[in-house]
């Protein structure tokens, strides 16, 4: 029987360190509005010629985590790559990641299911491994956002969440019952697609049509997100799934050593912390210095902590995410 763990981790984000006060320079909103609703105080944002892109960046956090995992690139035999903004329509970044790191002819799959990305290929590279199929499966989250955000007051509401980065995770075949990823748990409820979402162009509403209509309101080309509504699934959904976690393994809050909820808002966050009742140095918070980075944002936190000596061995680690779908998941870690 197999089981699969999380041998190497790493994150990339660009230089570009975009302050609150600098957005407040680009449409009507200001550093104590920002931190007091999301605690976010600044952001990454790709800089034009700075050579990033989704799948670049991506790269850049997969070398370090492959590193880390003391593995190459012929070592892997999947890529699943998570994002909702590739860097074409399609192919999807998976086969850009697979031709730039020069690997074999391995199956590249693309995830797209947003803020839930990441749980979502954890949840596939495990049972790849699961199966028997694979061995070594590199897992990339990576969004640039700030290319197709509305950076007029029009968007604040928006665009002053949103930040890029990439995060990589390999998911490595093990035989060590009760250790590494011990079950993974997805949902999601299409009912409420277009309450965060991002509508054209697209297949029933094509670039000449945009074209030709030529519109100044209400652009179908920029993120739209109903902030109270999707806040309130949130808190809802990111409980159930993390008990629904919790219990499948027999534990309870208190063995929590790790959350590591997806980075979507501070208040969030929080307010899961307190349903749980978990003491600060149960849960990792980045957003303040990176925004919500999507698909990205759970392995550039996962990698973070680790960087930070905050996951250890034997660690029970609870990764929770919601969004875009809405989509939400959980996976549940013993270190
Ligand atoms: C987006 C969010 C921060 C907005 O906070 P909110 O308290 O719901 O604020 P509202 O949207 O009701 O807007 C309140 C006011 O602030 C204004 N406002 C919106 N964005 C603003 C900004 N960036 N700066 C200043 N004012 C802003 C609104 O226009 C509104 O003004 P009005 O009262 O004059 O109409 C909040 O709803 C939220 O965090 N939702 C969840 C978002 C999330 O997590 N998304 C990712 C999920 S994966």
């Amino acid at each position: 029987m197999y089981t699969s763990k999380i041998s190497g981790l790493g994150h990339y984000v660009p230089e570009n360190i975009v302050t609150n006060n600098d957005l407040s320079k680009m449409m009507d909103t200001n550093d104590e509005w920002i931190q007091e609703r999301t605690g976010i105080k600044e952001r990454r944002h790709i800089k034009k010629g700075d050579g990033n892109s989704t799948s670049v960046m991506g790269v850049k956090a997969a070398k370090i985590a492959l590193e880390r995992a003391e593995l190459t690139t012929d070592d892997i035999d999947l890529i699943v790559f998570a994002t909702l903004s590739p860097d074409m329509y399609f192919p999807g970044g998976g086969v850009q990641v697979q031709e730039m790191m020069g690997m074999r002819t391995i199956p590249a799959l693309d995830i797209r299911n947003q803020c839930s990305g990441f749980v979502y290929a954890i949840s596939v590279a495990d049972q790849f491994i699961k199966t028997g199929m694979y061995k070594n499966v590199l897992v990339i989250g990576s969004e640039n956002h700030s290319g197709g955000l509305d950076m007029t007051t029009r968007g604040r509401g928006v665009s002053v969440i949103f930040g890029d980065g990439a995060g990589a995770a390999v998911v490595t075949r093990s035989e060590e019952e009760g250790r590494g990823i011990l079950s993974t748990h997805l949902h999601s409820e299409g009912a409420h697609a277009k309450e965060l979402s991002l509508e054209g162009p697209n297949t029933s509403h094509w670039v000449p049509e945009i074209i030709a209509e030529n519109p100044t309101e209400n652009i179908p080309y920029y993120p739209y997100m109903n902030g109270q509504f999707v806040f309130k699934n949130a808190v809802v959904r990111f409980s159930e799934v993390i008990n629904e976690g919790l219990q499948a393994n027999n534990l309870s809050a208190v063995d929590i050593n790790m959350l590591i909820p997806h980075q979507a808002n501070l208040r969030i966050s929080q307010f899961v912390q307190r349903q749980f009742k978990l003491s600060d140095d149960q849960v990792f918070n980045n957003i303040q210095k990176y925004g919500n980075t999507t698909a990205a944002s759970i392995p550039i936190a996962l990698s973070e902590a680790w960087e930070q000596g905050k996951i250890k061995e034997g660690d029970v680690v609870v990764l929770a995410a919601f969004g875009s779908g809405f989509t939400w998941g959980s996976a549940i870690i013993k270190w």
